[in-house]
């Protein structure tokens, strides 16, 4: 339905001023929620209260909570209405009017009963003073420095002295009984520790000391170190508290320190703490950060990958051919059953579930429709299996054999046998000399799938005197550039491709195309940055590495 909506406000001095708004919805919801087309911002409105349906005899109101609306001055759960009815909604009167040219309806909202004037009313009859309650001043303030002694000092220690076995058992498994010092959590545990955000004595192990890592250890045992402990036995690494970096008591989220101190303690100076690290330092990512070093392979067929910056231009040797932009010109991407296609970025690459990174490019899925494996003119739509060199010529032989054994080949050079009418019976001799056609057939047929015009188009072809081992080169395609930090493409979706990839332009597979660190400073600013994306270390960087040893020894997790 199409409804004006018209917002009514009387000054004090008379006079009337309106704030008009156009609503289009099938059904209009009235309330205190900012999602209802009808938003009354007055806390006695319920946050939904009603709603206004558009039906072949006019309109339809609704209640939809517990609360009645009033038709005219009588309660009421749903009504039709129509111009002229007052529907009262809480402290709001909502009147429908003729609606305009081109709108099924409108109505006017007007606040009749203004909070402020209620809210004094109450305060005026509520008032109690102290000594109205039969007690002096002085008395009640003894009685409630008492009422907290107690309960959130006495009852707690005593309590917790009472339970101390609780240290004795480990971490787990000990519910103090009492739990008197509940009175003393100092705000709400994460989600993810809810269920035993009650019992205290999980994180707080001894009272008056500092949640110590053993007990975080207790179910966090995996959490691994943030770099090798033995290589860079520092002990502000190797000794790190857990809550130094992970609050807890902020909210349903966990939290974690987003201080850049908490890194820049270390990186501000690296060499300082580990004096034979090969990283350079960072302290801050819009005003000292290094350029990024993508890992890529420089030779794939001893699998080496290199960190190499990228103010060094570095070259990928992949071992696949494939140029970009070839493929993102219409004009020349004729399609084996004709016609041409503009290729999107999207038609090879898509991000993985999660939105992180892309998807491996593949042969079969990406490159198959318009590079056809045939080989045989005859046969157009026959092709070898892709990435299994070995089964090529096994599959030739078959196909050739299959063909020579039942005749009518059209091929002018083939043996007779080769080309007898389809089903006649073959001698045995006959049968050698077809087979013998067909294995010949089979690699000249090899040749060609090897040479550049099929494998060879996208691969350096390894050919040696045995066309049975004939081969390709290892591909060795990253799939991981920047591994020590973390990126997502959804964050940055509304951009162009090519705003962070200059790969419309690239003329061969060895260009790295990633953006540097300049293209990010376009809008991530340092840690404090208000003008731009605010990036403090973590935003990029995680903290534990997987593939380190556990941050909290087996024997500290025993106990002492
Ligand atoms: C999941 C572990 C965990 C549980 C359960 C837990 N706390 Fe904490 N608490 C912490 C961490 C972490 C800190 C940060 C202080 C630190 O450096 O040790 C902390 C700090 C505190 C502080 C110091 C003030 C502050 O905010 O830094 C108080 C008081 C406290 N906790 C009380 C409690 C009480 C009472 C309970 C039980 C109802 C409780 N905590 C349960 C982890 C926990
Ligand atoms: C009784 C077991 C237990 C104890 C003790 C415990 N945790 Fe946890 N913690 C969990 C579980 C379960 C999760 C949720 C699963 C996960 O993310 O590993 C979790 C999640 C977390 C998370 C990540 C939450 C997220 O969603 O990313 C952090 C950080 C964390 N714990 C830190 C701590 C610290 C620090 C301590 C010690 C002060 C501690 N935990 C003590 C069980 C525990
Ligand atoms: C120097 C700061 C620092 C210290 C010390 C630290 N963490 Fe973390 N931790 C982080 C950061 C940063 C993240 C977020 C990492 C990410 O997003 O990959 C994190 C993530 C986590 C997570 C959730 C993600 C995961 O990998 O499962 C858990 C659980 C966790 N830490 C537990 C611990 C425990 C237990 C300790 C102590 C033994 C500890 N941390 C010590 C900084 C720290
Ligand atoms: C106690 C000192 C210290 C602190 C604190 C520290 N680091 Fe490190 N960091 C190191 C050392 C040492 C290495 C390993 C250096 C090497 O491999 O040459 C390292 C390695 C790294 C690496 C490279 C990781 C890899 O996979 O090789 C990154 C990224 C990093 N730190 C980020 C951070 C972030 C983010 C924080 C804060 C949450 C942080 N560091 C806190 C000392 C520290
Ligand atoms: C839409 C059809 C199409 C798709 C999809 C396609 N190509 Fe091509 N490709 C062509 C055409 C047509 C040519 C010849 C272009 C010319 O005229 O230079 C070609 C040429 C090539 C060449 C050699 C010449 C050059 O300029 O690079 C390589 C290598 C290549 N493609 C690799 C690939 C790879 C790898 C994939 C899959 C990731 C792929 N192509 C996907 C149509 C396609
Ligand atoms: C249009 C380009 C293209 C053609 C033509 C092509 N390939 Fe590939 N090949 C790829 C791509 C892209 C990959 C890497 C992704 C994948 O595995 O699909 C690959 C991977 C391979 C691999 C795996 C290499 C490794 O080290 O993991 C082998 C083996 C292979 N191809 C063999 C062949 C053979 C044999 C032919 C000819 C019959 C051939 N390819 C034709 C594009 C091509
Ligand atoms: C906007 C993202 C972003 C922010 C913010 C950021 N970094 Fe990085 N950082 C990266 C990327 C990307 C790399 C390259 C990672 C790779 O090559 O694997 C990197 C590399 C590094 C390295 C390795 C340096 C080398 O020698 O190659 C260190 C150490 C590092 N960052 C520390 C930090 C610290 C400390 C902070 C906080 C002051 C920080 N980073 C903030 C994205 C970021
Ligand atoms: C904000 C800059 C930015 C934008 C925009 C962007 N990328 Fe990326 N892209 C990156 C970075 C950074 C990496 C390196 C990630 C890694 O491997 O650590 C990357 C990696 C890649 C890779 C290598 C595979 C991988 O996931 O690591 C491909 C392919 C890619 N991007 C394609 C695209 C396509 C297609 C688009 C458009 C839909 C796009 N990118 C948009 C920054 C960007
Ligand atoms: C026909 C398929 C195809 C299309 C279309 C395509 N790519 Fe690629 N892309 C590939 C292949 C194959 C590779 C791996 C070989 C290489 O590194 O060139 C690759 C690699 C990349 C990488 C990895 C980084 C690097 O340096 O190799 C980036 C980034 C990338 N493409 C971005 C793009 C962007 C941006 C577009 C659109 C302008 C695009 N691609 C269009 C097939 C394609
Ligand atoms: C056009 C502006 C823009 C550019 C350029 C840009 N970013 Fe971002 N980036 C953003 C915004 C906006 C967010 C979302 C911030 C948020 O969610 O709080 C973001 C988020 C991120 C995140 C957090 C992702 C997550 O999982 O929460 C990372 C990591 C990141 N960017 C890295 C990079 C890197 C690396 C580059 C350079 C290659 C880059 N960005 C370039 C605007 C940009």
């Amino acid at each position: 339905m199409e409804l004006r909506l018209a917002f009514l406000t009387r000054r004090a001095k008379g006079g009337v001023s309106t704030k008009e708004e156009a609503v289009s919805a099938e059904v209009v919801r009235i309330g205190r929620g900012t999602e209802n087309e009808v938003y009354l911002p007055d806390p006695r409105v319920p946050l939904r209260m009603a709603t206004l349906h558009h039906t072949p005899n006019g309109l339809f109101c609704e209640a939809v909570g517990a609360a009645d609306l009033r038709l005219n001055g009588n309660v009421t759960r749903n009504a039709e209405v129509s111009v002229g009815d007052t529907i009262g909604v809480g402290p709001y009167e909502i009147v429908v009017v003729d609606p305009p040219e081109g709108k099924d309806a409108a109505i006017t909202v007007e606040l009749v009963q203004p909070a402020g004037d209620d809210v004094k009313d109450l305060m005026a009859r509520s008032r109690t003073t102290l000594a109205a309650g039969g007690m002096s001043k002085r008395t009640w303030a003894w009685l409630f420095f008492l009422a907290v002694m107690v309960g959130f000092i006495a009852l707690p220690i005593g309590g917790h002295f009472m339970h101390d076995e609780r240290t004795a058992d480990g971490p787990m498994g000990m519910k103090n009984d009492l739990s008197f010092d509940v009175a003393w959590k100092s705000g709400e545990i994460m989600d993810a520790h809810k269920f035993f955000a009650e019992d205290c004595g999980a994180c707080h192990q001894k009272a008056f000391e500092k949640t110590p890592n053993r007990a975080c250890a207790a179910c966090h045992g995996n959490i691994r170190h943030h770099a090798d402990p033995v290589a860079f036995p520092d002990e502000d690494l190797t000794e790190a508290r857990c809550a130094s970096c992970h609050k807890d008591h902020q909210g349903p989220n966990p939290m974690f320190h987003a201080d850049q101190r908490l890194c820049t303690d270390c990186h501000g100076d690296l060499r300082d703490d580990a004096p034979n690290t090969t990283l350079a330092d960072a302290s801050d990512f819009a005003a000292d950060h290094p350029q990024f070093r993508p890992t890529v392979s420089t030779d794939p067929s001893k699998d080496v990958w290199t960190r190499i910056s990228l103010d060094d231009a570095p070259k990928e040797i992949s071992n696949l051919k494939f140029t970009h932009k070839t493929h993102m010109n219409e004009k020349k991407m004729r399609l084996p059953t004709g016609g041409t296609r503009q290729l999107q970025c999207t038609s090879c690459h898509v991000t993985e579930p999660g939105g992180g990174l892309m998807v491996k490019v593949e042969m079969e899925t990406h490159c198959a429709e318009c590079h056809q494996l045939t080989f045989e003119p005859t046969a157009p739509k026959r092709q070898v299996s892709h990435g299994k060199p070995k089964m090529v010529l096994r599959e030739l032989k078959e196909f050739y054999a299959a063909r020579a054994l039942e005749g009518g080949v059209p091929d002018e050079k083939a043996p007779d046998v080769v080309r007898r009418r389809p089903g006649t019976p073959l001698t045995k001799p006959e049968r050698k000399e077809a087979l013998d056609w067909s294995r010949g057939r089979a690699i000249e047929a090899a040749s060609y799938i090897f040479s550049a015009s099929q494998c060879g188009t996208c691969h350096e072809v390894v050919k040696g005197v045995d066309p049975e081992a004939w081969t390709v080169q290892p591909v060795r395609l990253t799939e991981r550039w920047q591994p020590k930090s973390h990126f997502s493409h959804d964050k940055h979706r509304d951009m162009q491709c090519t705003d962070c990839h200059n790969a419309a332009e690239s003329m061969s597979s060895a260009d790295v195309l990633l953006p540097k660190i300049e293209t990010c400073r376009d809008c991530h600013g340092g840690g404090t940055s208000t003008a731009r994306v605010p990036s403090t270390c973590i935003m990029c960087h995680g903290f534990h590495t997987p593939d380190q040893p556990p941050m909290v020894k087996p024997k500290e997790m025993a106990g002492k």
